[in-house]
């Protein structure tokens, strides 16, 4: 048997921001692709993971007062463990400070290099530190970066070059003889029209006395590697490429996942730097849009950043990727609130899932005792009717989600749910329970709602794994959903006769969103910049803490604020204190204080500071720190 291969990647995220809502979303949409490949029996490989390299990097260290692989390490982190709470499931988590994936930049650019295709040159041009690229006059608006609403800078460098002109036409020619390698068509759209001008060749190189956070090119140790030429190439070093069986299993059926942000680096740079380097191109690249918040673009500065993990644990993570997967339309742009959530929450999945699932069970429990009746009497229209949509669910599934097309499919599952919610009111078992001749009629129809939950169950399993699982479970037939195979698992009629099925409690409890959200409405998401981020210990000892005894106090002429402390720390030092408007000088001789001995000398209104004493405040008041009992002065603080 031949067993068909799915290779799914996301971007890899910058390490400059913590996890939101857009980042889930193209995992998400990643992770359900993966599922629904599996499902259909397909071996899959899922990759994700962080890009780590460059200036937004080393700027974002330096914000955080930390140095770029400390920070790299903390905010990498906060992606991999935000992506098993979002249920996602990725085979590989790749870092591009892995020394495996350096090694694979470096002999791609080595190849392409060896084969003419790398050039040095000096170029001049206008450069966006945002984007961490050179623009072109004609891609500002007004005069500035579209991104970033900033005014590039002019700057002059010699650069290594990739001749990415080169491969113009032949790129044209691929993507018009391929209609569906970049879609949907919009996307498609955009980069021939990007390929209408003359491209130019790509600087793939950054000067090491301007940025040293990168990847040494092979052949110039001068220099780093630009961001993008290293990154992009995560899709092939995860699968260790060039010798890697893994490379060789999964390269061919690659397809990539992103936002309409990153369509030209994906769109032309890649397939171009993949020609170069001789590698067979992706099968698509899946484009989609962006999470607006009120019409509007996600702003940490608006307090508009919408954190996955608040989210999940208010409303499930179940109702988190429904949402997310039926509200958007796989490349246009989308527009999140809490209130829609909820809405959908509510609407879909407790009227409409979770109505049908437990009506269903509660009468299996009322008419047989709790277990799987048989098929007694032959089907009737209505039954077949009712199959029929199911089926129509199934071919839905299958035609949309190849496509990127979740809304359609979960439109058809819900369809077929409702029909089956219809069944119920039309047939009324309620009835055919108080007439003992229609007892066979009512064994059927209990197993027919049954058996459809059991394959609603397998349809969402993509998308909403763990209720899934839970709705098999309690049908008597547990499995993993990523156990599910749609061939065997989607099968009419296999539920076990006599089986007990379980009732359980409520899949979706409605939500009250104006009693309950409005009170607690999520806290818009602090930035992982402004969070004191992490610090090895190290770091920690670096800061010299002494035990003090203040011998001398004085308030400094004409400030409110400032005392000049006179501190015995084994030695005797002056500092000068923040804290007149609390203490006044005499409260403060004789105290035992906790000092910062190694602060570099400061001058405050004309007085010299050698060192500072710690003092805690609510914000009301202050209180200076001290021990428990007296201690000697000089003693170290840890
Ligand atoms: N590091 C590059 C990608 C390199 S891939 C070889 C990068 N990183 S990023 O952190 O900025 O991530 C961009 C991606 O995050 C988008 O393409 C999209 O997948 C996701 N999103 C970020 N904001 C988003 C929205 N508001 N809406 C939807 N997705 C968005 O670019």
């Amino acid at each position: 048997m031949i067993v068909k291969r799915f290779y799914i990647t996301t971007p890899i995220y910058y390490v400059n921001a913590e996890p939101h809502i857009g980042h889930a979303y193209t995992t998400i949409v990643a992770d359900v692709m993966n599922r629904f490949y599996r499902l259909l029996g397909y071996k899959t490989f899922f990759l994700t993971g962080t890009d780590e390299h460059g200036d937004k990097i080393v700027q974002a260290a330096r914000e955080a007062g930390t140095d770029p692989k400390s920070y790299a390490d903390h905010i990498s982190g906060l992606f991999r463990d935000t992506w098993p709470t979002l249920n996602v499931r990725n085979d590989y988590f790749i870092r591009t400070t892995d020394p495996e994936h350096i090694k694979v930049v470096r002999y791609i650019l080595q190849k392409v290099f060896d084969s003419g295709d790398i050039y040095f040159s000096s170029y001049k041009g206008l450069y966006c530190v945002g984007c961490e690229r050179f623009y072109m006059e004609r891609e500002l608006v007004d005069g500035k970066c579209p991104d970033h609403d900033k005014a590039p800078v002019e700057r002059e460098e010699s650069n290594y070059f990739f001749r990415m002109s080169k491969y113009q036409d032949w790129l044209i020619q691929y993507i018009d003889s391929h209609p569906d390698f970049i879609r949907p068509e919009r996307y498609r759209n955009e980069v021939m029209s990007f390929l209408r001008e003359p491209l130019e060749d790509l600087c793939i190189s950054r000067p090491k006395e301007r940025l040293n956070w990168g990847i040494p090119l092979p052949f110039d140790d001068n220099y780093v590697t630009y961001v993008w030429f290293d990154a992009l190439i995560n899709y092939v070093s995860a699968l260790k490429y060039p010798d890697g069986p893994l490379y060789r299993e999964f390269w061919p059926s690659v397809q990539h996942t992103i936002a309409k942000d990153i369509l030209k680096p994906h769109g032309i740079y890649w397939p171009t730097i993949i020609k170069a380097a001789d590698l067979p191109l992706f099968r698509h690249l899946n484009v989609h849009g962006y999470w607006k918040i009120d019409e509007g673009k996600m702003s940490k500065s608006k307090g508009t950043v919408v954190r996955p993990l608040d989210l999940v644990s208010k409303y499930g993570v179940d109702a988190f990727r429904y949402f997310l997967l039926r509200e958007m339309v796989f490349g246009l742009d989308a527009n999140f609130s809490e209130e829609a959530l909820v809405h959908r929450l509510n609407a879909d999945l407790a009227n409409d899932l979770g109505n049908l699932f437990s009506r269903t069970l509660a009468m299996t429990a009322k008419y047989f005792a709790g277990k799987v009746p048989p098929f007694t009497a032959a089907t009737d229209d209505i039954d077949v009717e009712l199959k029929k949509q199911l089926e129509e669910a199934m071919d839905a599934v299958a035609a949309e989600i190849p496509k990127f097309g979740f809304h359609k499919a979960l439109m058809a599952i819900w369809e077929c749910i409702n029909a089956a919610n219809r069944y119920v009111d039309r047939v009324g078992p309620w009835n055919l329970a108080k007439d003992a001749t229609q007892h066979g009629r009512l064994q059927t129809v209990i197993r027919t709602l049954l058996e459809l939950n059991r394959v609603v169950a397998v349809l969402i399993a993509p998308f909403m794994p763990e209720t899934a699982e839970k709705i098999l479970d309690r049908l008597g037939c547990p499995k993993r959903a990523l156990d599910l195979r749609l061939a065997e698992d989607g099968r009419w009629g296999t539920l076990e006769e006599g089986r007990p099925v379980s009732k359980g409690e409520a899949l979706f409890p409605r939500i009250d969103f104006k009693e309950q959200v409005m009170k607690e409405s999520i806290p818009a998401a602090q930035s992982a910049t402004e969070q004191t981020p992490l610090i090895p210990f190290d770091r920690f000892k670096e800061i010299d803490l002494r035990v003090g005894v203040v011998k001398h106090a004085e308030r400094i002429p004409k400030s409110k604020k400032l005392l000049l402390l006179t501190v015995d720390i084994g030695e005797e030092r002056q500092v000068v204190a923040g804290i007149g408007q609390t203490h006044a000088p005499e409260d403060v001789i004789g105290k035992q204080v906790v000092v910062v001995a190694n602060l570099q000398p400061a001058k405050l209104m004309g007085y010299e500071s050698h060192g500072m004493v710690l003092a805690a405040s609510d914000g009301e008041t202050l209180r200076l720190l001290t021990t428990e009992s007296a201690v000697t002065p000089g003693a170290r603080v840890s």
